[in-house]
């Protein structure tokens, strides 16, 4: 193994049972990797739908419904992303954190939420008045626009990571 260079906390966490087992076993990273796949999936898919929706498309269908069905498997899906992709990270923790696609993830990630967490706090409160086969809001629009952006930069930064 390489000499491992880097932050102490970072080290422990490359040189701990999980790590190794993550580097060694054969078969659990590719099982890993392919629960963060699914669980990313889920979770973008499900937010791409609902910004589709605040954009103005299926103007039938109530924003209310659409929010209740799928930003519940949304957030579900978070159980599947963080762990797997936390034990991806310790596998090689201190490249990692190095990559600057990686900090980049952790950036537009965080942007993402705070968008979300900002939709439902303010525009969102007024659903009632632009629920169904009205026009929604430019704050709405904006929101959705925003969480397209942030989250094709989030698997842009995830798919960049083995090549940087
Ligand atoms: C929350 C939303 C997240 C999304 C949408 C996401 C998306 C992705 C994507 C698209 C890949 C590339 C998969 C591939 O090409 O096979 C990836 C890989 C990875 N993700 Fe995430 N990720 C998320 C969260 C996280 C978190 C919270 C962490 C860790 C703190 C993380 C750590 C990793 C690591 C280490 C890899 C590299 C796997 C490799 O190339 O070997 N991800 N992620």
């Amino acid at each position: 193994m390489h000499e491992l260079t880097g932050p102490v906390w970072l080290i422990w966490l490359e040189t701990s049972a999980l790590a190794i087992a993550m580097r060694q076993w054969l078969w659990l990273y590719p099982i890993v990797e392919i629960l963060h796949i699914v669980g990313f999936v889920i979770l973008v898919g499900a937010a791409f739908m609902f910004d589709l929706r605040l954009l103005g498309l299926s103007r039938h269908v109530p924003v209310t419904d659409l929010e209740r069905h799928l930003l519940r498997w949304a957030r579900l899906s978070l159980w599947l992303v963080i762990p797997s992709g936390l034990m991806m990270f310790v596998a090689h923790a201190t490249e990692m954190a190095a990559n600057p696609a990686f900090r980049l993830k952790l950036i537009l990630i965080v942007a993402a939420g705070l968008n979300a967490f900002i939709f439902h706090k303010g525009i969102f409160k007024s659903v009632k008045t632009w629920n169904r086969e009205v026009e929604t809001p430019w704050a709405a629009k904006l929101a959705g626009i925003l969480s397209l952006i942030l989250w094709t930069g989030v698997i842009s930064c995830g798919r960049l990571l083995a090549y940087l």
